[in-house]
């Protein structure tokens, strides 16, 4: 799923202002505002952040508390491709070391990282709650199970914009 607004339209102060117009007086204005933000823009930029603070009447500090102490806001712009590769046991279990070590030689990167060109992150969770089909892993909003390094490469190469 991408977002279906950007902050380099230059009508996204319109579309914050909207959100914020719509749910000013509702209780919890914040932090629908900023799921609203997540699901339009995809993060919570700096002069969103700013703006937000004005339309509701609170300080930009007070907004980006609360934007950086939840996990599900992002404050940053996502890479193209998020790679998440699961922590858990049975995933371990399963070969993800292997899968870990394929994505780090590919992308130059590791976990918490993302490359220079903002084309690929990668990322780790506890459980993804597909057990019976480790190793698993998300890529952007869909889960994968049973992940090969062969199926990996090919993916990476494919979203590189590689001929495969
Ligand atoms: S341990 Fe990886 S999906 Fe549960």
């Amino acid at each position: 799923m991408h977002a279906r607004l950007s902050y380099d339209d230059p009508n996204w102060e319109a579309e914050v202002r909207k959100i914020c117009a719509e749910i000013e007086n509702v209780d919890g204005a914040l932090m629908l505002a900023l799921h609203r933000l997540m699901e339009d823009f995809g993060y919570i930029s700096e002069p969103a952040t700013i703006l937000v603070a004005e339309l509701l009447h609170l300080t930009p500090p007070q907004v980006f508390a609360v934007a950086t102490y939840y996990h599900e806001f992002r404050t940053e712009k996502p890479a193209e491709t998020t790679l998440m590769l699961c922590r858990g046991p049975a995933c371990r279990i399963q070969g993800m070391v292997a899968l870990r070590k394929t994505m780090e030689k590919l992308l130059g990167i590791t976990v918490g990282e993302r490359t220079a060109d903002n084309k690929f992150a990668i990322e780790s969770s506890g459980c993804l709650g597909i057990c019976p089909h480790a190793p698993a892993m998300q890529i952007d909003h869909d889960l994968a199970g049973r992940v090969t390094p062969e199926e990996l490469e090919r993916l990476i190469a494919e979203r590189s914009g590689v001929p495969v």
